[in-house]
């Protein structure tokens, strides 16, 4: 996941003396609860809206509609206030992010850390002790504040704590606590779906967990050396420095992070920069890579497979069942990512994943518009398993393609100036089209039926052919470098950079005296 901020790493080729220390150590455990906090919210949300107990507390027309004949098959589920449960959260998150950026800069990323955790146990208390819609919403839009809070400040400290060589990983690790979270999260709905009335409650609750956990290591851990320099305390940032590496040598280091520090103090309107010319491939493609990530689908299937699979004649335990298997395709194909993505690189991932993904979700629209008619009997067993296993083709590829490098081709291309800002607007877009879906998924599945999965493929065709011709290749290539290297040679995008160098301004021509320094993750 994302998040914008200072760090520093050594010019090309050296690296500064640092051991992995306990507290390196702590703060993959901290990047572990933080996804983990996400990834448990995007994923109980679906299981719970199809528990008929949970329906019958808050939904109870939806409860009436789901089993009754005379509705269609795809409409079951169609209800504002159902998808309202589920896109709160995004909505509240995304507003979050503006004061999360603010809090960051200006509290530090400790102090933001405990900020969303309160946001988390408070929003949990909310839903598990739910009496009425109107709290379970505002435990939503609580957790949802949280979300903003963590996934602004957590990525930004662990890329900040993270010796150099494993900062790139760490990224990726937190992506992938993000799908653990979201199996857990399956799997704990299918084991409360048994307990009657209350299994829900439980669901809910057990969000605590992750909540406490990331509330205690933010009480403990120290804030890092980059936003204690950033806010003044030099003596302390070079103890806190000398502390995380595990050596009296941080030197050059400490330097670097006080020069950065002072160059980012003199980027007076990095919003306004982003909207120069030059910085334009980045902001687009930034920009049109969440979108993209949103479009292809992805959370109509993590947010409400449970609820597609019974929409499609799946009883209640095998549609929660099936939605832990394709949570679990999710965790393991992240881990290919993991392995392939500086080896293969970005653009052939992405490119695989679109053939991949076009043709499972097409092959889904025609067995769903062949087989499930608005009053048709369930799918049959052998049509069911084939729908749950090109669920998981669509899944497996999207873990590898879209979902981590939706994150990390922004987090590597802004230069330094604008990297916070446009770190900043990839969370705000990730969520606001998150909300999109969350908040349509359902009435979209009930007026377009299988036609839904059509449009889906129809967008990944799209993204494919933006990836063909206009995404350039990353892999390899060092942050400071990217101009020269990557935008400076692409056929479409060179003609921003290129004659753009008489607007330069005072911030860039600072860029020659921090050639060294890296910004962000
Ligand atoms: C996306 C989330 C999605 C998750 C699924 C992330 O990269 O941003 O919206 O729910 O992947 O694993």
């Amino acid at each position: 996941m994302p998040a914008g901020g200072f760090s520093v790493s050594a010019p090309a080729g050296v690296e500064f003396e640092a051991k992995i220390t306990p507290i390196v150590i702590i703060s993959c455990i901290m990047a572990a609860t933080g996804g983990l906090m996400f990834g448990y919210d995007v994923g109980i949300s679906g299981g719970v809206t199809s528990m008929d107990d949970f329906l019958i507390e808050f939904f109870p027309t939806v409860y009436r509609k789901k089993h009754e004949d005379k509705e269609s098959n795809y409409c079951k589920y169609d209800n504002q206030g159902l998808q309202l449960f589920t896109s709160s959260l995004y909505l509240a998150g995304l507003t979050a992010t503006f004061f999360a950026s603010y809090t960051t800069r200006n509290l530090g990323r400790r102090l933001t850390m405990l900020i969303a955790g309160v946001f988390f146990i408070i929003g949990v208390i909310f839903n598990g002790a739910a009496q009425n819609l109107a709290m379970l919403i505002v435990g939503r839009i609580l957790l949802g504040c949280g979300v903003g809070f963590a996934n602004q400040a957590v990525p930004l400290f662990l890329s900040e704590i993270a010796p150099t060589r494993i900062r790139g990983g760490l990224n990726i690790l937190f992506q992938l606590n993000v799908t653990i979270g979201i199996l857990f999260a399956n799997l704990i709905n299918y084991g409360t779906s048994k307990i009657h009335p209350w299994g829900w409650r439980l669901s809910l609750s057990l969000a605590g967990i992750p909540a406490l956990l990331l509330t205690l290591g933010a009480l403990f851990v120290t804030d890092t050396p980059n936003s204690l320099i950033e806010r003044g305390h030099l003596e302390e940032g070079k103890r806190v420095l000398k502390k995380i590496r595990g050596t009296e040598n941080v030197d050059p280091e400490f330097n670097e992070i006080v020069e950065a520090s002072r160059i980012a103090h003199e980027v007076k309107h990095p919003f306004r920069n982003l909207l120069l010319r030059r910085n334009r491939p980045q902001l687009v493609i930034a920009v049109l890579l969440q979108i993209f990530q949103q479009f292809t689908g992805i959370n109509a299937i993590m947010f409400y497979a449970p609820v597609l699979f019974n929409t499609l004649g799946f009883k209640s335990d095998a549609s929660l069942y099936s939605a832990v298997i394709t949570g679990a395709v999710n965790v393991l194909s992240t881990l290919v990512s993991v392995y392939s993505v500086d080896k293969v690189g970005r653009r052939l991932l992405l490119l695989e994943a679109g053939v991949q993904m076009f043709f499972s979700q097409a092959i889904i629209a025609v067995i769903l518009g062949i087989k499930v008619t608005d009053h048709s009997d369930n799918l049959s067993h052998g049509w069911a398993i084939i729908v749950v296993v090109l669920v998981c083709t669509f899944v497996s590829s999207f873990a590898w393609s879209w979902g981590p490098l939706g994150w990390l081709i922004p987090s590597e291309t802004f230069p330094l100036e604008t990297r916070s800002a446009g770190q900043s607007v990839t969370v705000c877009v990730n969520l606001l089209f998150t909300f999109v879906i969350a908040q349509a998924f359902l009435s979209m599945l009930c007026h377009m039926k299988y036609g839904i999965f059509a449009f889906f493929s129809g967008w990944v065709l799209i993204m494919s052919v933006f990836v063909l011709f206009l995404l350039p290749e990353t892999k390899n290539v060092p942050i400071e470098e990217m101009t020269e290297r990557v935008w400076k040679q692409h056929w479409f995008w060179k003609r921003f950079v290129d004659d753009d160098e008489h607007t330069l301004n005072g911030d860039a021509e600072k860029n020659g005296k921090i050639s060294n320094v890296k910004h962000g993750i």
